[in-house]
């Protein structure tokens, strides 16, 4: 009945209205990315090179700016990675300014880069309380208004990279820190199930995307993590099509997880026969005193410490970095300091953390 009602266009609240999309920019379809046609790009000695030998997906966040504009940035990200996340490119205040237009043009330029460079997309994000339009939060709309809305964002923007974006992130930040479910514009209007509804949705556009739930906290033990371990639990034991969970871990050296509890983490939810992935990481410095090298190789560490986990974690399929150039980070805007949270410094050269990751990937060779 909905579905009837989306495609036939339906007048809400405030003129909008809601209709079959028809997205500015068109696409063609092409395959998913083979694990074999992303392995023969892979430079021997780079980070791609590495962990597809590992049988890990490697990737980073990428704005759309450089990947038009930086020759650099391109070389670097399309060399050293299996997988590109669109950072802001897909978020629903990216794509929708306006009631009922969605524009495109940000997320193909990504997804075609990635098909050009033979590399994996991890969409990001279908649902969360963050990063929606203007028009959506100003706007008070029905429940059964929001219900038309979001059938039709997840299928327009699943529909549209069906078969070309191959992970998604369905449901973003659902739980807070209390272990309770958060509060949105979602929840108000299709109540708890909207998260089993968010990713049912998802899979009917793309059945053969993989659907992940991604949260930040998760790697401590506690409240949160725990409501999340249940929340994931219940959509398994429902049928509800998750794939799997995804850790942020935007860390800070000053307060960092035991490696232990992480892995832990990590195994009761690949226990429930889910895959767990690292899915935004960077690791801010600020926080702490010493050297800049001191502070490097500290950060090395966390690094290296990560993709030891997730290596000796069966069912931890990908470790995504949060961008991967210290030229582009969210972390300075985000704190109001600077900072130098990722692998590669601002003039694109490798920093600890990268030969960290090098190392712990080296050693999962010399197990093989
Ligand atoms: C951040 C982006 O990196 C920034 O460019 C943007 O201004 C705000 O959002 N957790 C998430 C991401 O799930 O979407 C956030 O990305 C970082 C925290």
């Amino acid at each position: 009945m909905i579905k009837h009602l989306v495609s036939m266009g339906v007048t809400l609240a405030g003129g909008l209205v809601l209709a079959a999309c028809s997205p500015q920019t068109s696409l063609p379809v092409v395959p998913t990315v083979t694990a074999a046609a992303a392995a023969s790009q892979a430079e021997p000695g780079s980070l791609r090179a590495a962990a597809e030998a590992c049988g890990l997906v490697i990737g980073a966040a990428v704005r759309t700016d450089p990947i038009l504009n930086d020759s650099q940035y391109q070389a670097v990200v399309s060399s050293e990675f299996s997988s590109i996340t669109t950072e802001n490119a897909l978020k629903f205040r990216t794509l929708s300014a306006q009631p009922g237009e969605y524009n495109f043009q940000d997320a193909d330029t990504i997804v075609n880069f990635a098909r050009e460079h033979g590399m994996r997309v991890h969409g990001h994000t279908l649902v969360w309380h963050k990063s929606l339009p203007d028009w959506l939060t100003a706007e008070s709309f029905t429940p059964d208004e929001l219900v038309l809305l979001l059938e039709r964002h997840i299928g327009t923007v699943v529909g549209r990279y069906r078969g070309q974006v191959s992970t998604w992130d369905v449901v973003n930040e659902a739980i807070d820190s209390e272990g309770k479910l958060r509060e949105s514009i979602w929840r108000q209007a299709l109540g708890d199930d909207y998260i089993a509804q968010a990713f049912r949705l998802a899979h009917d556009a793309d059945p053969a995307a993989q659907l992940f739930y991604t949260d930040y906290d998760m790697e401590f033990a506690g409240v949160k993590s725990d409501a999340i371990y249940e929340l994931v639990r219940s959509l398994v034991e429902a049928g509800v099509p998750i794939n799997g969970v995804g850790f942020q871990l935007h860390l800070r050296l000053d307060h960092l997880p035991d490696m232990d509890v992480m892995q832990a983490n990590m195994q009761r939810l690949t226990a429930l026969g889910l895959q767990v992935q690292i899915t935004e990481m960077d690791v801010r410095v600020q926080d702490v005193n010493g050297t800049p090298a001191e502070k490097l190789s500290r950060q090395a560490a966390v690094y290296g410490d990560m993709m030891r986990v997730c290596l000796q974690t069966s069912g931890c399929s990908a470790v995504n970095t949060w961008g991967f150039t210290d030229a582009y980070t969210w972390i300075p805007d985000y704190t109001g300091k600077p900072d130098m949270p990722l692998l590669f410094d601002t003039a694109y050269t490798p920093k600890p953390a990268y030969t960290a990751l090098q190392a712990q990937l080296a050693a999962c060779h010399n197990q093989n």
